[in-house]
């Protein structure tokens, strides 16, 4: 299956963008140059691999972008991609500038795209998980995620500040998509009093209670973690302040915030050895393979064994992270 030799690969990165992406890129393109091989960048993920926005990429085109947040191919959401005709038209591109494999650099969307390509065609497809959201099975960590649980942590550290100096309860929206497991990590490293996400119940009830009985304790502040899967920030703040008479309910809705800013050492270094490995493993014709984190590992896992699973949100976090905050 796949190409015999490879001469040359693509690298792109569709659909949302993370922290440490450029650091991916970079490591792809070096990794390449120095097998020898040519190298081009696809402008705006799927589109542009439709479009032909195809560059070649050379040691110094990823100069000096080991630390830039984004992603200099830069991204565009490709609903389009799903019509077959386009995709053979993506195909065609693919074979005019002699790509023999391709780095998809992205989410859980990229992968299904990259899947079907792997299904269609005998382009070696590798998928190197990136996305703030860390909703990928078969790796403990995506590129990115590490840079937001950190971002998010600073502007929640500075919300206590404000919420404890005036006795308010905040409730602090995170992204995710339809997951938890960003705003369950956020919540118990900021040590949030609640956090709130799709994947388990909430009473609102007892919320006001614990905040009520707290209040009487002498505590200053309460911040809320709502996973934007779950229930917006501003519907779960009104829910809230009606329950609360005397205590102010404040609402703050982190956004797009989370997905830029320079990467952490954690999403570098991931961002280092997947893109390195990924380009050797087209090299070494290991079939189309999503590179995952196990421990300290770098592994190659078969894109049929990591769509089969679903990730989920460890709910012994939230546990834990229910008794730490009492
Ligand atoms: O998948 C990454 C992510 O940031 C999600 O957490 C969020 O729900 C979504 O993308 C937002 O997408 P967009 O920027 O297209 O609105």
């Amino acid at each position: 299956m796949g190409k015999n030799k490879i001469d040359a690969i693509g690298v792109l990165t569709p659909g949302g963008d993370a922290p440490g992406m450029n650091t991916a890129i970079r490591a792809v393109v070096r990794t390449a140059i120095f097998h020898n091989l040519r190298v081009y960048g696809i402008h705006k993920g799927w589109h542009g691999l439709i479009t032909g926005q195809i560059n070649p990429m050379d040691i110094k085109s990823v100069g000096g972008i080991i630390n830039r947040g984004g992603t200099i191919l830069h991204t565009h959401r490709c609903p389009e991609f799903r019509d077959p005709k386009l995709r053979a038209v993506a195909y065609k591109n693919l074979d005019e500038y002699g790509i023999d494999g391709v780095v998809v650099i992205g989410g859980d969307g990229s992968l299904a795209a990259a899947n079907i390509v792997a299904k269609e065609t005998d382009f070696h497809m590798v998928h190197i998980p990136a996305s703030i959201d860390n909703d990928i099975s078969c790796t403990d960590y995506t590129i990115g995620f590490d840079t937001a649980v950190n971002t998010a942590l600073d502007a929640v550290d500075k919300i206590r500040d404000t919420a404890a100096s005036h006795e308010r309860v905040f409730v602090i929206e995170v992204m995710g998509r339809k997951h938890g497991i960003l705003a369950l990590e956020v919540g118990l490293v900021c040590g949030a009093e609640e956090i709130i996400i799709p994947e388990a119940k909430f009473n609102i009830n007892k919320i006001a209670d614990k905040i009520n009985e707290g209040r009487e304790r002498g505590k200053t502040s309460f911040i809320i973690v709502v996973a934007e899967g779950a229930i917006s920030g501003a519907e779960f703040g009104k829910k809230l302040q009606k329950k609360l008479k005397r205590i102010k309910v404040r609402v703050s809705v982190l956004g797009h915030i989370q997905r830029g800013g320079s990467p952490t050492a954690i999403s570098r270094e991931l961002a280092c050895k997947m893109g390195a490995k990924a380009v050797e493993s087209i090299i070494a014709h290991r079939g189309s393979v999503m590179m995952a984190a196990r421990s300290e590992y770098i592994c190659a896992v078969p894109f049929k064994e990591v769509l089969k699973k679903k990730k989920r949100a460890d709910l012994d976090h939230l546990r834990l992270a229910e008794m730490l905050s009492i």
